[in-house]
């Protein structure tokens, strides 16, 4: 019977996918601890963890709570951590003033975790939305109807001289102005601070998927909206082009490494950045992306952990060497696992 139906194939790719131990010896993208980065929220005082709601498993942590939480990612292999603050609400203004005081949350969380974990690399965003009222990435025009570029742009070159003071190894502007690399760099080295670099969000898009990372730091609650406008800033989800064009100014200027952001819906962007830059490209893998796998997990529509580990591989896949992810400490906790 079987052979009554028999095709006369010289290539049959089956062949390669029949065993574990062939498929492994013929995978070409590998995952590993070291590409991922661990975005982190740091909220003050010496509270408990404070759940996030929309994130299920992330949760904003006091500085004693993040240096031991940075302590485990380094044990499980994660290399570098991203820090994003949540400020008390009166701290905000109009103009994020508290981001350039010297005693701000970020800047003792940055220290704390440097003192504990000197070979953990710390990152932290450079942009105005977790200090100001309004919830927007910069100062605003005398209208209020816009962000004010070149003014923001001196607050951020600002903060990011602060930060490099405090000891981060990156700074990553996320606020998608016009000039910021180029200013940042620029005050970094008049501040003596040349080996400190700059991963430049450079294709951030103005999109719906940082809902819950909006819930995460504030900015949301603060501007009263759970849909703030930022596409004055961030990029068209409909373009492609201009990716290209914002992560060749923010190379030119002097990033270090360009990010895609987010990472899933724009794979093709990552994809096309590879072949366009020699530069390392991080991706990043957004709150919203997180969130709906976790949302179709509970619902029991979606396996958490091989949607975890498949929409990580797809990322790393389409040509990107770092990957930001919540999911990155039970990403790497199941690579050590099977490692083993
Ligand atoms: C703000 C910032 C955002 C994220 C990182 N930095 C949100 C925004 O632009 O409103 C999003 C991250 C995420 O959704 O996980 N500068």
């Amino acid at each position: 019977m079987s052979s009554a139906f028999k095709l006369n194939l010289v290539h049959r790719p089956r062949r390669l996918r029949r065993t574990e131990a062939l498929r492994a010896l013929v995978e070409d993208t590998v995952l590993r601890p070291s590409d991922l980065v661990a975005p982190l929220f740091v909220v003050e005082g010496k509270g408990r963890p404070q759940p996030v709601a929309s994130m299920p498993g992330v949760s904003r942590l006091s500085i004693p709570g993040l240096v031991a939480e940075c302590r485990a990612l380094h044990r499980l292999g994660i290399l570098a951590v991203a820090l994003f603050p949540n400020l008390d609400p009166r701290l905000k203004d109009g103009d994020g003033t508290a981001a350039l005081r010297e005693d701000a949350l970020v800047l003792r969380a940055v220290r704390a975790v440097k003192k504990a974990i000197p070979g953990m690399i710390v990152m932290t965003d450079i942009a105005l939305d977790p200090y100001t009222v309004h919830g927007h990435d910069g100062v605003l025009t005398p209208d209020g109807r816009d962000v004010d570029n070149d003014r923001t742009v001196e607050i951020l070159a600002r903060m990011a001289v602060l930060h490099a003071g405090a000891g981060v190894d990156l700074v990553a502007p996320s606020d998608m102005m016009d000039g910021r690399v180029g200013a940042i760099r620029r005050a970094l080295d008049a501040a003596g601070r040349e080996d400190t670099a700059i991963m430049a969000y450079s294709a951030k898009y103005a999109s719906a998927y940082y809902g819950p990372f909006r819930d995460a730091v504030g900015s949301a609650a603060a501007a009263g909206t759970r849909s703030l406008d930022k596409r004055t800033y961030q990029l068209n989800p409909a373009n492609r082009r201009e990716a290209f064009t914002e992560a060749r100014l923010d190379e030119a200027e002097g990033a270090d490494i360009v990010m895609v952001k987010p990472a899933g819906p724009y794979l093709d962007i990552i994809r096309g950045l590879r072949q366009a830059t020699r530069k390392p490209i991080a991706a990043y893998q957004v709150s919203g992306e997180y969130a709906q796998i976790h949302a179709a997990a509970r619902l029991g529509w979606l396996d958490l952990a091989a949607c975890r580990r498949e929409s990580l591989v797809g990322i790393k896949r389409a040509g990107a060497d770092i990957i930001l992810t919540y999911f990155a400490r039970e990403m790497a906790a199941e690579l050590g696992a099977r490692r083993r």
